[in-house]
């Protein structure tokens, strides 16, 4: 008799036991799919399918819909400060110009840099000059810059013997400047912006060119940013 009431007891105990582990299973069903959090991944999705900086929407509810990023540049002007520096002037100056114009900025950087020697203009065999001389020289650019989404370039560049060094022509040339409007910007010893500018326009048949500008390195910061303002103008 004991042992029946033992067995009956532990056959009930057990019963308890799974109808309790039955409704715990049960119990955890509906979070499951919550467990997975299925609306996470959409977030993160939207965040890397967010379109350039040059054409951020203004409603951020809707970034997975990269149609929407070609009409942005119309109310948003993108501004990009392009420029190739072998000595760092014209750097300083596109930085100024990038800062006062709350613009992009990005350095064309040749494959083969310069070296020292190869801009001693003293001799005219060493390679600077040597490409001047040369106008089908095209000195091959380290990485591509895209245009894309910007509607407004100021272009910067040493003049080189009265002209653009030849690896403006490179990128010039490889570029399709359709909708953007090109302001040229130089420094120099002391030559002015000659037909430098000119003669890159030539080269793109693309494009809105502006009348380039020489600079001196002591241009003030009033100044640039009245020939920045006129040219956005
Ligand atoms: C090969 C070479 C040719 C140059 N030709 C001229 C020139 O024709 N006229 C001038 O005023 N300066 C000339 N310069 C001086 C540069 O234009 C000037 O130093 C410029 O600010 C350098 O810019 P960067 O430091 O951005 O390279 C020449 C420099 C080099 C290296």
């Amino acid at each position: 008799m004991q042992c029946c009431g033992m067995k009956r007891i532990a056959s009930i105990f057990a019963a308890v036991l799974m109808l309790a582990l039955a409704i715990s299973s049960c119990a955890k069903q509906p979070s499951s799919p919550n467990s997975e959090n299925t609306a996470e991944p959409t977030q993160s999705a939207a965040f890397t399918a967010a379109p350039t900086e040059c054409a951020q929407p203004t409603d951020s509810a809707q970034p997975t819909d990269t149609t929407e990023t070609s009409e942005v540049p119309t109310d948003k002007s993108c501004v990009l400060v392009l420029y190739f520096s072998a000595t760092g002037n014209t750097k300083l100056l596109a930085e100024r110009i990038a800062r006062l114009a709350d613009a992009d900025i990005a350095g064309i950087v040749p494959a083969q840099p310069y070296t020292a020697e190869d801009l001693n203009y003293h001799d005219r065999s060493t390679r600077a000059s040597a490409e001047q001389n040369d106008s089908s020289a095209r000195p091959a650019i380290a990485e591509d810059i895209s245009l894309d989404g910007y509607s407004v370039v100021f272009l910067g560049y040493p003049v080189w013997w009265g002209q653009a060094p030849r690896i403006l022509n490179t990128f010039v040339e490889s570029h399709d400047f359709s909708g953007i409007t090109i302001i040229p910007f130089c420094t120099s010893g002391s030559s002015d912006i000659g037909s430098s500018d000119d003669a890159l326009a030539a080269l793109t048949g693309s494009g809105s060119w502006l009348q380039g500008r020489r600079f001196a390195m002591s241009i003030s910061d009033d100044e640039l940013l009245s020939w920045i303002g006129d040219s956005l103008e």
